[in-house]
């Protein structure tokens, strides 16, 4: 199943990505500078998403404690979800997103 992300520049990535696999860890495994610096605990926002309007309906709701930390991103809007909270399945073959300001990886980003 296929995952698109479209990076900090602008790029987008089609990533091949598993069932059951969250996709903060799709995101990283193939390279695309993200901080998540928490490791997908939740507790960081530093993996935060804006999801394509079309796929934000597919997605399940985010529980209480990632609504908690979305409201401390600047940069969140009715779109943002937290990367580590959602997990790969059939359903969001082909989801969209796009990375947060907060999950730029400046040093990343230069190297890449
Ligand atoms: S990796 Fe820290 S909140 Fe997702």
């Amino acid at each position: 199943m296929k995952l698109i992300v479209t990076d900090r520049d602008g790029r987008e990535h089609i990533l091949e990505a598993l069932e059951g696999w969250r996709v903060m860890e799709v995101i990283r495994d193939w390279g695309v500078p993200m901080k998540a610096e928490c490791g997908g605990s939740g507790i960081c926002g530093t993996c935060h998403v804006h999801v394509d309007p079309d796929w934000v309906g597919h997605l399940h709701d985010p529980n209480d404690d990632e609504l908690d930390q979305l409201d401390q991103l600047a940069d969140a809007d009715e779109t943002s979800r937290l990367s580590c909270q959602i997990l790969m399945s059939d359903e969001l073959d082909g989801l969209r997103v796009k990375l947060g300001a907060e999950a730029a990886d400046s040093d990343e980003a230069k190297a890449a």
